[in-house]
């Protein structure tokens, strides 16, 4: 008898004993929230709560990406305080622009924690990026640079074998370092850098959904991350590595 009533002890009184400290723990540990600082402006402080909201988890309270969950990801936030931004389509050393911010947030960075945010109201996430803006000085003393956006264009003949054919032999010479032979992110360095080279071969790219955001991203390169720009490639060569890249995407569907 002893024995089971101690069973029915731990039953009837332990586990939801146990059980409930489990959740007031969880509710508990909520992360702790951006507080104001500074004087900031209507829509900034709008941003601030969508901050706390949507992004401070992973973004950490002062924006400069220490958050528990980083410890966690091979990817690390950006330290918003410097204003080096990966994801953007002006060239290196300047900031980006508001559209290329409105991207990651509606696009997120696919391989990559970050998440989308396609779903939130246009309004919100334009507050939230002037909140972020608060965190550097750099945008009160610099205008965005020039997105390349403007003049891309894409070649008629996008996507032709021959373009993929050349595509092949500039990734050969150029990329498989790092991207590896086939494109899976296993190269010979890969393991030394700080970031992982992105897998060429999923369907999704990090940088946007358009043959024009890859073409940015081999135009300007990812400022702060190992992928270096591409610039000095002619156009040509350039849009054949896209190419490329959009046949080792598509290459096992
Ligand atoms: C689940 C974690 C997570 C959440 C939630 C999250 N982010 Fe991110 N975010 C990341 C990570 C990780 C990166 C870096 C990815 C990379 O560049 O490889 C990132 C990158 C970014 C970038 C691009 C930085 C660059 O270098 O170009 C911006 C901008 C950004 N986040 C803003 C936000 C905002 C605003 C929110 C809230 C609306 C948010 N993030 C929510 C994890 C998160
Ligand atoms: C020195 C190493 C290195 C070399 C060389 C290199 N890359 Fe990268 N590349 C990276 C890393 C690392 C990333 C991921 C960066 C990040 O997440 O911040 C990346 C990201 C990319 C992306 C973004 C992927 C996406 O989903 O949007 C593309 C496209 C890309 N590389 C193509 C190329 C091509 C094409 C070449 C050769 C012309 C090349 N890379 C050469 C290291 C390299």
């Amino acid at each position: 008898m002893g024995e089971n009533t101690a069973v029915k002890w731990i039953l009837f009184f332990f586990f939801p004993a146990l059980f409930i400290y489990g959740l007031l723990h969880v509710y508990s540990s909520k992360p702790a929230q951006a507080k104001r600082t500074k004087d900031l402006t209507a829509q900034e402080e709008a941003g601030r709560k969508v901050y706390n909201k949507f992004c401070v988890g992973c973004h950490g309270v002062n924006g400069d990406g220490q958050s528990e969950a980083a410890k966690f990801f091979k990817d690390k936030p950006p330290n918003f305080h410097t204003a080096v931004f990966r994801w953007k389509s002006t060239p290196e050393g300047t900031l980006p622009t508001d559209e290329d911010l409105m991207r990651v947030l509606d696009w997120g960075i696919p391989q990559t924690p970050m998440p989308s945010f396609k779903l939130v109201p246009e309004v919100q996430k334009r507050a939230v990026i002037a909140y972020i803006k608060t965190f550097s000085d750099r945008w009160k003393k610099e205008e965005p640079g020039v997105s390349v956006y403007g003049s891309i264009k894409k070649p008629a003949d996008f996507g032709s074998p021959e373009l993929v054919q050349r595509g092949k032999e500039l990734y050969a010479q150029n990329c498989t370092a790092c991207h590896g032979e086939q494109g899976k992110g296993d190269g010979p360095v890969a393991m030394t850098l700080p970031v992982p080279p992105t897998d060429l071969t999923y369907p999704v790219r990090s940088a946007g959904p358009d043959p024009e955001d890859t073409f940015r991203v081999l135009t300007v390169g990812l400022e702060g991350s190992p992928m270096p720009a591409f610039g000095h490639l002619s156009e040509r060569d350039r849009w054949a590595l896209v190419s490329y890249i959009a046949y080792l995407m598509n290459k096992d569907k």
